[in-house]
């Protein structure tokens, strides 16, 4: 029998590498763990080492007004719209090295792969890090992404992190004015299509043997921000029918939001993720406690009807325990659908490097595609996680699968030229 040749992983060998190059200090804020929040020292380094990469690879590079790096691979004719291809650069605290920066890698070994074989597009092809998708730092998550689509709140501006730094003194020791913040936002003529390549962050592929599958839809995602407030009080004195103690309220109201979250189908997802203790020390009754509610589901009704029963077993909780509460709705992505054209052309690019038709799945994790959609048409790729680990030190990545990603990404670009967007930014060009 003839032995196939071994596919070729240089590319692929390369986007981990430097995604591993940037798991430690200095593209971390910490010496013993991956911490790469939004405008921290870490992010700047990144930004350094990202830009130096995409200008090996034939790009252009630039910080843009929100802190996002961005290159472009400039098309036949010079304006020319682009297909923008990203994921973030940012990283939750104790994080893994492939969330999001595997995105950004094989978007730049998308155009290194075009770049050395001389072929350019009647498109251009831009390739951006988003600087904030997981919201590690400011109360809200995909800022830069809203930004660059153009959907910022009025309330966003004024964010303030958990150290009290708002986002405007934030920007202006990144060298970026608040005040420029929203020119970071794209024309919609200018953004024909937005794609991504992703870690799963869940066990499906690598359960049913698949080193890709192709994203459907983004599930909808709640967060609030809920304030107890108790009686604080000295721990040795204040008698237990007389507390009102605001860290066993919340850990009852945790319990609930678990309860509630567990009680729906499978795709409904409900997490307290964060918690702060006021004054925090072991010899007083807790007086007021702050925490996060992530709630999550493949449709919006499902998440909508678990957010309400949350928001009426919640204050039933606090009135018996006779602590004060407070429940803020703070971020709102409803479930995203990628574009079905679009997602077709990645099913086919896919079939024709794995030779397999792509397992289809539904995303729980958040990505910036679901702020990108609401600017142009996207579409995901999902590469296999060992063990469907992710947002965890042991996320890991098979060189084979990414390689496998970045030939199903050049196909995908190969296959858009054909398509009635690929073609029509070369109409547009003749005819200006
Ligand atoms: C980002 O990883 C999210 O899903 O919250
Ligand atoms: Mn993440
Ligand atoms: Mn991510």
């Amino acid at each position: 029998m003839v032995k196939m040749p071994a596919r070729e992983t240089a590319s692929g060998l390369r986007a981990v590498a430097r995604c591993d190059d940037l798991g430690v200090a200095p593209y971390s804020d910490s010496d013993d763990h991956l911490f790469r929040p939004y405008l921290g020292a870490g992010h700047a380094a990144t930004l350094d080492r990202i830009a130096a990469w995409m200008t090996e690879a034939g790009m252009t590079a630039r910080v843009d007004a929100a802190g996002n790096i961005v290159g472009r691979y400039e098309g036949r004719h010079p304006d020319a719209p682009a297909l923008v291809i990203g994921s973030h650069v940012d990283s939750v605290r104790d994080g893994g090295r492939y969330d999001g920066m595997l995105g950004v890698m094989l978007g730049i070994e998308t155009v290194a792969w075009f770049a050395e074989r001389g072929r350019r597009f009647a498109f251009a092809i831009e390739v951006i890090g988003f600087g904030d998708e997981e919201g590690s730092r400011f109360p809200v998550s995909m800022l830069t992404t809203r930004a660059v689509a153009g959907v910022l709140g009025d309330q966003d501006l004024a964010l303030v992190d958990a150290a009290g730094v708002g986002l405007a003194e934030a920007l202006d020791g990144f060298g970026l004015d608040v005040t420029r913040f929203v020119d970071a936002a794209r024309e919609r003529e200018d953004v024909l299509a937005y794609v991504e390549a992703h870690i799963e962050q869940g066990p499906v592929l690598e359960a049913e043997g698949h080193a890709l599958g192709v994203v459907s839809a983004i599930a909808a995602q709640y967060r609030f921000r809920a304030v107890v407030t108790g009686v604080a009080g000295h721990a040795g004195t204040m008698a237990m029918r007389l507390r009102h103690d605001a860290l066993a309220a919340a850990a009852e109201m945790v319990l609930a939001v678990e309860r509630i979250g567990g009680a729906g189908p499978e795709d409904l997802v409900a997490t307290v993720g964060r918690m702060e203790v006021g004054p925090g020390v072991p010899n007083v009754v807790p007086g007021a406690v702050t925490f996060s509610i992530d709630i999550r589901a493949g449709v919006d009704g499902v998440r909508d009807r678990a957010a309400e029963a949350i928001q009426a077993v919640l204050p039933e909780i606090a009135a018996r325990r006779g602590v004060g509460l407070e429940l803020t709705l703070q971020q709102d992505l409803p479930a995203t659908p990628c574009d079905s054209g679009l997602s077709a052309l990645m099913a086919d690019a896919v079939s024709a490097v794995t030779g397999a038709a792509p397992r289809v799945l539904v995303s729980g994790a958040g990505h910036d595609a679901m702020v990108m959609a609401r600017l142009a048409p996207v579409s995901m790729v999902f590469l296999r996680c060992r063990g469907g680990i992710s947002h965890n030190p042991a996320e890991a990545v098979e060189v084979e699968d990414v390689q496998v990603a970045l030939e199903a990404m050049t196909a995908f670009v190969s296959r858009f030229e054909q398509t009635g967007a690929g073609a029509g930014a070369a109409l547009t060009q003749e005819e200006r």
